[in-house]
């Protein structure tokens, strides 16, 4: 008996839940050995399901299902293998996985050739920039980006030669208009299905999202001899810097500010920190606002540096614009959704996803599943198989009425 492509992906996804790079909790970042294995992993199943697998040196992982029709465009499929730090086992793997279960559950060769990608990063853990497994595959990052260091000093130019997977690599790479689209299943990461009682819905737009790296420089001298009007403490001034930038979002939503990484130099009990170096990513649906508050922002934590005798660098890291979903590709899966399960709800969605960065291809559109209490990057996020089940039939529909 053929195994049920259901079962089977639900079995897959708790195997990629414990590829981690920590055997305390899940973590797979860019270019690292879990997420090579990962990647490896789902190439085996790819195989599996009759694709030719590729991969690139930076660990994306494709398999190729041929269509019938010679003269079609692809049709891409995909989401990330890479994770957050103590992440949920459904980001990013799930869309995958479902995908790759849609796709096994075909009636018949689809017409289409179907490419089923499995980014190498979009959480941007490491470089603190988002997408490079998925820009990647729209053209070479460029320099600036090429540059960029990790926490340790060295650069993803670096880090791809020295970490990447170069035996029977390939370039994975399409040209603008050579697909007919890309579509993601991807949990929603918030509440709104719940509340509704929905199993899922299409996303109309993906929210734009910056992100900075601050640093502030004072000076590192005695706790204990230095009087407080003297010194000039780097940390005290990034506390300043966070407290304003929860104030600006809190007065103007939806805008989100987070500060989610924090070093400083020396880091020690008994020395005024003279160094602060944190990060911020800034999201708003509206372009024109996401830019204020980014130069606003800037304005603010200058003035906060200024008024403490502190140096100020602001680094804008990246900058993406929101993305629109494609109305026809959209309507398509509003129609297998709505066959599925009675639905046509769409939302946009604040959280960044692959498909920003495959729009500079062509369409994209977008599948999101219900997820309990909305949680997600924390180990206890969760879908229920029956929401899972639903989401892969939804995208067989799709895919065979293509
Ligand atoms: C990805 O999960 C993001 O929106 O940060
Ligand atoms: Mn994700
Ligand atoms: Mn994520």
């Amino acid at each position: 008996m053929m195994p049920d492509p259901i079962q089977t992906a639900l079995e897959r996804l708790e195997i990629l839940g414990r590829i981690s790079d920590d055997p305390s909790r899940l973590v797979r970042t860019f270019l690292s050995p879990a997420n090579r294995v990962a990647a490896e992993t789902v190439g085996a199943w790819m195989e599996a399901a009759g694709m030719e697998t590729s991969h690139a040196a930076d660990g994306t992982i494709r398999g190729i299902l041929p269509g019938t029709d010679p003269t079609a465009k692809p049709l891409l499929l995909g989401s990330h293998l890479d994770t957050v730090i103590d992440a949920g086992k459904y980001d990013g793997a799930l869309g995958i996985i479902a995908a790759l279960a849609a796709i096994e559950s075909l009636p018949e060769p689809p017409a289409h050739p179907i490419h089923l990608l499995g980014f190498s990063d979009e959480e941007g853990v490491r470089f603190h920039t988002t997408y490079l497994g998925s820009r990647s595959v729209t053209g070479p990052l460029d320099a600036e980006t090429l540059a960029t260091p990790d926490a340790s000093g060295r650069s993803i130019a670096e880090a791809i030669e020295k970490e990447g997977w170069h035996e029977g690599a390939t370039t994975i790479h399409y040209e603008p208009r050579s697909t007919c689209g890309y579509v993601e299943l991807h949990i929603e990461q918030g509440r709104v299905l719940e509340e509704a009682g929905e199993p899922a819905c299409v996303v109309s737009a993906i929210s734009g999202q910056a992100r900075v790296t601050v640093s502030l420089d004072g000076l590192a001298d005695h706790a204990g001899t230095t009087p407080m009007p003297l010194r000039r403490d780097a940390l005290g001034g990034a506390a300043a810097c966070i407290l304003e930038a929860e104030a600006i979002a809190c007065a103007d939503p939806p805008l989100v500010i987070t500060v989610g990484s924090i070093s400083i130099h020396p880091g020690a009990s008994n020395c005024i920190p003279g160094s602060a170096r944190f990060t911020i990513d800034l999201r708003h649906p509206g372009d024109e606002r996401r830019l204020h508050h980014l130069t606003a922002l800037e304005e603010k934590f200058a003035a906060i540096a200024t008024e403490r005798g502190l140096g100020f660098h602001w680094k804008l890291v990246q900058d993406d614009p929101s993305a629109p979903c494609d109305p026809a590709l959209t309507d398509a899966l509003l129609e297998a959704l709505e066959s599925v399960s009675g639905s046509r709800r769409s939302m946009p969605s604040g959280a960044g996803h692959d498909a920003v960065a495959l729009s500079k291809l062509g369409p994209i559109a977008m599948l999101f599943l219900r997820c309990r209490e909305g949680l997600s990057h924390h180990p206890d996020e969760f879908a229920s198989p029956e929401d899972i089940a639903t989401g892969i039939h939804i995208l067989t529909r799709f895919l065979a009425r293509l």
